[in-house]
């Protein structure tokens, strides 16, 4: 048996025990359209997707990167129970996320205030920022793709749980990452398409750009029109640690679509795990296919709902918080 079909078989066990893990016990599933008849007549999922229209309108029109960063980071780190919008302290998730800090709680807490003032604890915070970035996905040019509901807040957040992928993460590794929450290799591929929006900064991607891996040189697989512009705009010995956009097609870049797969297979990839996804062989043919093809916005959706049902608490595990930035007193 070659090693690759072995660790295929490996990977394989931990998706299926992680996903055991989850429909163990009895707590209810997840499902669609949990609110209705929970918040009186009114629509739940109209109150938040109102909140982040106008928000995308009047404050941000970069709103999609900052949830889909947020939904990524909560889910990943103890489940989608929002914890990483609790404040306090600097043990908590909050203060652990590496670098570029996760953006967008404002928002959530606009929408919180907006389902609260029509039904007082009924939706929870970590149903609001599924539903939310639903939304900004489709303002965004992606698609409205139907979530599922019905999560609980959880009352722990720790940094030390925090224990996100770097940047310069090998795909295998990270494929290993995304398998212990019960996701697939395909379902990585489509999610790091979240990078479709958005930005990183400079002082992540410096060593692609002058000293990779120790070299001294750049890292030979950037393209190199890419890197004349990236030189520029992250130079050497700068003061300041600018924005680079994730999404280097100018048109795209703040769209949700497959725009990302078209450039990282041209080598114009911005962190090291996006140019990498392209060129492992383990990725490599599902990449080149979501480039060419059309269907990345639906299984994008799907990938985000599959994303949104890591380790999720339900029925009376957690709480309904007041606010999302704080355990409700007991
Ligand atoms: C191996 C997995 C991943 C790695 C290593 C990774 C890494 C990163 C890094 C390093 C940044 C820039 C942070 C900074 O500049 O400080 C970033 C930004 C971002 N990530 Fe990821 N990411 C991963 C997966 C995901 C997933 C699954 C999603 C969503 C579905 C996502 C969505 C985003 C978005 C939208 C941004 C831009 C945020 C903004 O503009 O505010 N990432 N990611
Ligand atoms: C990112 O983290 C590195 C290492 O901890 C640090 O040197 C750098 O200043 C950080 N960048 C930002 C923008 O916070
Ligand atoms: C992959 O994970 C192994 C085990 O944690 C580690 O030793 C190795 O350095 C990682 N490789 C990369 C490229 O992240
Ligand atoms: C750039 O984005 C536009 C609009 O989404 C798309 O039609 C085009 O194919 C993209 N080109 C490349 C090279 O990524």
């Amino acid at each position: 048996m070659s090693i690759s079909s072995l660790s295929l078989i490996v990977l394989a066990a931990l998706a299926s025990a992680a996903l055991c893990g989850q429909s163990q016990g009895a707590t209810p599933p997840l499902q669609v359209g949990f609110y209705q008849g929970r918040c009186g007549s009114a629509n739940v999922e109209a109150i938040v997707g109102g909140v982040v229209r106008a928000w995308y309108a009047t404050k941000d029109k970069t709103i999609a990167a900052a949830l889909l960063r947020m939904q990524f980071h909560d889910c990943f780190v103890n489940g989608c129970d929002a914890s990483l919008l609790l404040d306090g302290g600097n043990s908590n998730e909050k203060a652990a996320i590496p670098n570029r800090s996760v953006r967008g709680y404002e928002l959530i807490d606009a929408a919180k205030a907006a389902v609260e003032a029509v039904c007082r604890g009924v939706v929870s915070c970590a149903d609001i920022i599924i539903m939310a970035t639903r939304d900004a996905v489709a303002l965004s040019g992606g698609e409205r793709y139907i979530v599922q509901t019905g999560r609980r807040d959880g009352t722990i957040s720790l940094a030390k749980n925090v224990d996100l992928p770097s940047p310069s993460i090998s795909v295998f590794n990270s494929t290993v990452a995304f398998a212990k929450k019960g996701l697939t290799a395909t379902d990585m591929i489509y999610l790091l398409g979240g990078h479709t929006v958005g930005a990183t900064h400079c002082s992540l991607i410096m060593d692609r750009l002058y000293n990779f891996r120790g070299t001294g040189k750049p890292d030979p697989s950037m393209d190199v029109t890419l890197r004349m512009t990236l030189v520029v705009r992250c130079p050497p010995n700068a003061k300041v640690d600018n924005n680079v956009n994730l999404d280097q097609n100018s048109t795209s870049s703040m769209v949700v679509d497959n725009s990302y797969y078209k450039q990282i297979v041209k080598r114009r990839g911005i962190l090291q795990i996006d140019q990498d996804l392209a060129l492992d062989p383990l990725s490599k043919p599902t990449v080149e296919a979501i480039a060419s093809g059309s269907d990345f916005n639906a299984r994008f959706g799907q990938a985000m709902v599959k994303l949104g049902g890591v380790q999720v608490l339900t029925g009376t595990q957690g709480e309904i918080r007041h606010s999302c930035r704080a355990v409700n007193k007991r």
